[in-house]
């Protein structure tokens, strides 16, 4: 992985994908020996949309391995209110920095970044896209929940459309097979033809789509929330007219299985009711700290960084 660059979790094997899901659990458990992993490595954050989960995740990952970190949340602050590129900016950074990780409005910027840097890109989130290290988050949980990431029925609910948490999760789960996603929305915000593409392209997953979350959530395992995403529609009406197609909350759990897991990528707008976060079910800070950890094996993989003490050919103790 040393080198590599990660605009879709296609860059990555599925045997690096789960050879980073046993780094992060090692990480958990041996925090201080490995907080030297990354001593004099440099991070850059080149966040040119909001952020707070994902670039503080990705900062406090390389602090946490002994690296430092540099960066900009907002482009208003950089050199693109002046007019640069993205190519340059990225020629320019590599000079600084071992690894970026870069978020930006517009699908496919991570490609253009990747292109021009010498140094490897993470994509921490291109436009209505794709949003990788989120997925490893979201992989992290499955298998915590339910040992495997594998042989699970997975609704995922909301802004499939603009939803790139949502793009990259399907695409990560049909290199892993034999999952049937059952897609919630209404029908202005569907999965792209790209995504469902990739389902019918993977002999065993399959699709249905529904607009009744209520009807569905009885033969979920996972529930995917997700926020309408407001910064990416045309029409400011729209948005006010879908944002609270689905509110989860108690009424709703109780119809579903008793270890249903409920992710959300956060930020949480009203689609969950604050009275879920109670609920043994209920999973989304765990995702969270797992989006930390996976940055962790992440960051440390593509410098090229050894985890004092990790043997990646341990044999795995956790099924896929
Ligand atoms: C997501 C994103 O930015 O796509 N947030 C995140 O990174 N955890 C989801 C969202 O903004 O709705």
């Amino acid at each position: 992985m040393v080198g590599r660059s990660v605009v879709t979790l296609d860059d990555l094997s599925t045997t690096e994908i789960l050879d980073l899901l046993d780094k992060a659990h090692y990480i958990d458990g041996h925090r201080r020996q490995v907080a030297h992993t990354c001593d004099g490595r440099v991070l850059a954050t080149l966040f040119y949309e909001p952020s707070t989960r994902t670039r503080l995740s990705f900062e406090t990952a390389m602090l946490r391995l002994g690296g430092k970190v540099i960066g900009f949340a907002g482009a208003q602050l950089s050199s693109v209110t002046k007019g640069e590129s993205i190519s340059d900016t990225l020629k320019t950074v590599s000079n600084y920095v071992d690894v970026v990780a870069i978020r930006h409005p517009k699908e496919g910027a991570a490609l253009v970044a990747r292109q021009a840097a010498s140094v490897p890109v993470i994509n921490a989130g291109d436009g209505g896209h794709m949003h990788p290290t989120q997925t490893l988050a979201d992989l992290a949980t499955l298998r915590s929940r339910f040992g495997r990431i594998t042989d699970l029925t997975i609704g995922l609910c909301g802004d499939l459309t603009f939803g790139r948490t949502v793009h990259s999760l399907i695409e990560a789960l049909c290199r892993f097979g034999n999952v049937r996603f059952v897609l919630i929305s209404p029908d202005e915000l569907a999965c792209p033809q790209y995504v469902l593409d990739r389902i019918e392209a993977t002999p065993t997953c399959s699709y249905v789509e529904t607009r009744d979350l209520a009807g569905a959530i009885g033969g979920l395992d996972v529930l995917y929330m997700t926020r309408v995403q407001k910064e990416r529609f045309f029409n400011e009406d729209d948005y006010l007219r879908l944002r609270d197609t689905y509110i989860l909350d108690e009424a709703k759990m109780a119809l579903a299985k008793p270890d249903m897991a409920v992710l959300h990528p956060l930020p949480r707008v009203n689609e969950i009711a604050v009275e879920v976060d109670d609920d043994p079910r209920a999973a989304y800070f765990e995702q969270v700290r797992n989006g930390m950890l996976m940055r962790m094996a992440l960051e440390s993989s593509v410098v090229g960084d050894t985890l004092p003490g990790y043997e990646s050919n341990e044999p795995r103790k956790v099924r896929v």
